[in-house]
């Protein structure tokens, strides 16, 4: 079985995750922050893409010390699994994902990787090869699968969420509104991609709860069976 997969994110009351120049807003507050370190903490892996590598060069670890001395006591490596979805290997040597706490990466590339640059990566991280030029995800679930990895909490970006949605991979939808406005056309949203424009193949939600925290909402649903196979 696929792993369960749960996408996290924040968004402003305006439906935006950062800026229009990509650039990182603090949406969220003190207890969603420690909401989302124990969300964190309870999955197997935690998954990006590179564009938010690159735009925000996140750790993905676990900041809160009595979360992490938990998983340690329960057996369990000091953060989840940290996986990036990065086609061509674009993942910087010094990327802080890379080096920030200890425990296992996997970057997953597409054929479309140059292999001297898949070698630098190796040193660093468990490299998946899946997909001709673009990583695919069907195939990274089976991977994550017999690698154990039943429980991945998604942290974006937008792009990232709507190639996993369309495949009908997500399980789990939680979205931080924070009470801010961001604004602009272009600046990304929970889920980019090129959008579905049948409304036969909007997935549908189930609301599973909504729930005051810090000056915003959070807001939780489950996904149905969706029909939407598109890519
Ligand atoms: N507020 C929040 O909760 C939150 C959370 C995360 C990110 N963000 C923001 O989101 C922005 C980054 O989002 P983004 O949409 O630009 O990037 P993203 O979703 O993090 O990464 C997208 C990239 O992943 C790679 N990829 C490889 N295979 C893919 C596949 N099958 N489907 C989709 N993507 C695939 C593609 O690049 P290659 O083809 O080169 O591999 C693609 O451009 C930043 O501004 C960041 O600050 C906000």
């Amino acid at each position: 079985m696929y792993p369960y997969v749960i996408v996290n994110v924040a968004m402003s009351a305006d439906g935006k995750l950062s800026t229009c120049e990509r650039r990182q807003v603090r949406i969220s507050g003190k207890d969603d922050f420690l909401r989302v370190d124990k969300l964190k903490s309870d999955c197997d892996a935690v998954m990006v893409g590179i564009g938010t590598v690159l735009a925000d060069d996140p750790s993905l670890t676990l900041k809160s010390q009595d979360l992490i001395d938990e998983r340690r006591k329960s057996g369990l490596q000091d953060h989840p699994v940290r996986i990036v979805i990065d086609s061509l290997g674009r993942t910087p040597l010094t990327a802080s994902v890379l080096h920030k706490g200890s425990g296992k990466r996997i970057i997953a590339v597409s054929n479309a990787a140059d292999d001297n640059i898949i070698a630098g990566l190796s040193e660093y991280a468990k490299i998946i090869r899946v997909g001709k030029t673009r990583v695919d995800l069907r195939l990274v679930m089976d991977n994550l699968e017999k690698l154990g990895i039943r429980r991945c909490m998604v942290e974006g970006g937008g792009t990232l969420i709507a190639s996993l949605v369309a495949l009908g991979l997500v399980n789990e939808f939680r979205c931080y509104i924070g009470a801010i406005i961001i604004g602009g056309s272009e600046a990304p949203t929970p889920v980019d991609g090129n959008g579905m424009t049948e409304e036969i193949t909007f997935p549908k939600l189930e609301l599973i709860s909504v729930e005051k925290l810090d000056d915003g909402v959070l807001v939780s649903w489950r996904l149905k069976e969706n029909k939407c196979l598109c890519t």
